[in-house]
């Protein structure tokens, strides 16, 4: 199959929903992470994300709909829902929401829930508006890879499998949206994104976090297999600079070819370095475009940590510690 990728026009919206409703995945761009959609209520048409992601089929898919009103069609909203829906969407959230009605079961395997997003990309909105129907899409990179933040990721990742790719540049956001279970009284934290828990709390009145502890970055491993990029790579935890040349310098004597993504312009000799931004906003925009380009001519990329901790610095940090499979490098 050719993939082609495809300027947003009306007459794009409609080859490409054309595409949906005949059981094909089309890529597009939303404001966090490019995605891959396919009708939410048709089975076959789901379970080829999952081949073409090669996606385990446990990992539920987010349903994307385009308006507040379409999610009582497919979800039971709950009163804290009902909150965060009037506060947050459009926006880069997803409510997991009891399901109901006619989401297909390959969507969550198992589960008697769904996770609903609305994007606030413009471009996204009207795809979906297009395709008058619930598009379930996961983020439009290969399973372990890191997540797309340009239509030139998903061809790395997808050319061949999809016929279409929607560009819309690069994502503001770049990071992946928060995922809050709203089925309860509380809600529950279920991944770290653009919205803060405290952004959750001051309209919810409380919140709880449900995942590995963000600020324990030291446990090594196995059970991060997300976001990795093709070489090795480590999370320097340390914002000192003279440890920070040390580390990548002992790499640099190995002969090794090293490249560091970091908060400022280092000069470091025999090392590529790429300038994540000015804050952790920027960081977070840039982080996977970043290991996708640095990964191309590098055995090994180090990762400066978030800038301070709590909030949004979490949420880029879980990425980058997931990003570094886990391996944390801390000052003695
Ligand atoms: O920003 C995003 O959320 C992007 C764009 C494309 O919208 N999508 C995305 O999808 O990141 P994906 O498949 O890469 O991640 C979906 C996350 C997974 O961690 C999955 O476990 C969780 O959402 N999830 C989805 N439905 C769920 C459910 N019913 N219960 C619990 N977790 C759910
Ligand atoms: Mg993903």
């Amino acid at each position: 199959m050719n993939t082609e990728i495809l300027n947003p026009s009306k007459e794009t919206y409609e080859k490409c929903a054309l595409v949906i409703k005949e059981g094909g995945l089309v890529a597009f761009p939303t404001e966090t992470v490019y995605g891959l959609g396919a009708n939410a209520l048709n089975g076959a048409a789901v379970k080829k994300i999952y081949e073409a992601k090669g996606r385990p089929q446990d990992n539920p898919i987010i349903v994307h709909v385009a308006e507040r009103g379409e999610i009582s069609d497919y979800a039971e909203i709950s009163q804290i829902a009902k909150k965060l829906m009037e506060a947050f969407m459009p926006g880069p959230i997803t409510l997991v929401l009891k399901r109901s009605g006619r989401i297909c079961p390959e969507v969550s395997y198992g589960l008697d829930t769904v996770g609903i997003r609305i994007p606030l990309n413009p471009i996204a909105r009207d795809f979906i508006k297009e395709c008058r129907l619930p598009i379930a899409a996961p983020s439009a990179n290969s399973s372990t890879r890191p997540s797309p933040t340009e239509a030139a990721h998903v061809l790395e990742d997808l050319g061949g499998k999809i016929p279409y790719i929607i560009d819309g540049g690069r994502c503001q956001i770049g990071i992946e949206s928060t995922v809050v279970d709203a089925t309860g009284n509380t809600p529950v934290i279920l991944r770290l994104g653009k919205i803060t828990p405290g952004m959750i709390r001051s309209v919810c009145g409380d919140v709880r976090i449900s995942f590995e502890q963000p600020d324990k970055p030291a446990s090594p491993g196995t059970k991060y297999i997300h976001y990795t990029p093709a070489c090795e790579c480590a999370l320097i935890d340390s914002h000192e600079p003279k440890f920070i040349e040390q580390v990548v310098r002992a790499e640099v004597e190995k002969g090794r070819k090293v490249s560091l993504l970091c908060f400022s312009q280092f000069e470091m000799e025999g090392a590529s370095v790429y300038l994540l931004g000015n804050d952790n906003f920027e960081a977070a925009s840039n982080l996977f475009y970043l290991l996708r380009l640095a990964e191309k001519n590098s055995d090994i990329i180090f990762i400066e940590a978030a800038m301070g901790r709590g909030e949004f610095a979490d949420s880029l940090l879980n990425r980058m510690i997931k990003s570094a499979g886990g391996n944390v490098i801390t000052e003695p």
